[in-house]
């Protein structure tokens, strides 16, 4: 296969970026996405010029760090695949690809296609544990969990952290990133004590990283490589509502509200 590549190309978040056209020729339809753009970089290498910088670590769909935005959609064209596991064959011969970061005010651009996606991490620092003292490893059937609860747990878990559904977002809500993060620990009995503070907490941080407010377009639903649906938003909006409702007043020094 013989492509034109319309890639974003950005020195640091201080310069201005500008699209540069390459020709990707002779790509094998085997290839994955990534392992095109290093053959891409080894001709760029060759020919003396810096390589495109572009996120990547396990290459099989679980670190999260490989997003980019490809003909306008965030990981590419095919629903539930990172951009690591798109392989060349999704592409016709002749194709014409652009290729750009992560697009939001709270990822702003490293270097080409990375981008700074440390105000997930801040999110996550803002609840996403069960901080109470367990003791020692309980046995393991002392703490029945309903199944379904599993289940909807460990779906929200498979969130990969990859920001997608910030990229995808008319209003670069990170809502569902939230509410994946939110959902996997206050869905377990494990997780309950803290479930309104994490709540509270978690949207809190997630507002002062400068993400945008959901309206509802479920955009992120579709982009998002791992599946995780727009009923976990529903359910981050009633624990967060729940919470709202019933926060106690902290404490004053002299020992009063409480
Ligand atoms: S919710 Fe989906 S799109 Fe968003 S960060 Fe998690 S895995 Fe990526
Ligand atoms: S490189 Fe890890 S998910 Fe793509």
């Amino acid at each position: 296969m013989n492509l034109t590549l319309h890639v974003w190309r950005q020195r640091n978040q201080r310069t201005e970026g500008r699209f540069v056209t390459y020709q990707a020729t002779d790509v094998s339809p085997e290839m994955s996405f990534l392992e095109m753009l290093d053959v891409v970089n080894e001709r760029i290498l060759q020919e003396g010029q810096e390589p495109i910088a572009f996120d990547h670590d396990c290459r099989e769909g679980i670190c999260g760090t490989c997003g980019m935005v490809i003909n306008g959609a965030a990981h590419g064209p095919r629903r539930l695949t990172t951009t690591c596991q798109l392989h060349m064959r999704t592409f016709a011969d002749g194709d014409t690809i652009t290729i750009e970061p992560w697009r939001a005010a709270a990822f702003p651009v490293i270097k080409d296609l990375v981008v700074d996606r440390t105000a997930l991490d801040r999110i996550v620092q803002n609840g996403g544990y069960i901080s109470i003292n367990t003791g020692s490893a309980p046995d393991g059937n002392a703490v029945a969990v309903p199944k379904e609860a599993a289940e909807r747990a460990m779906d929200a878990a498979a969130c990969i952290g990859c920001g997608a559904c910030v990229a995808a977002c008319p209003n670069a809500s990170a809502m569902l990133f939230t509410a994946a993060k939110v959902s996997h620990l206050g869905l377990l009995p494990q997780g309950q004590a803290e479930r309104s503070s994490r709540a509270l907490r978690m949207v809190a941080a997630m507002d002062a990283a400068g993400f945008g407010g959901c309206t509802n377009h479920g955009e992120c639903e579709a982009a998002c490589p791992k599946g995780i649906p727009l009923e976990t938003i529903a359910r981050l909006n009633r624990d967060f509502l729940r919470a709202s409702l019933t926060r106690r007043p902290k404490s004053t020094a002299s020992g009063g509200a409480g």
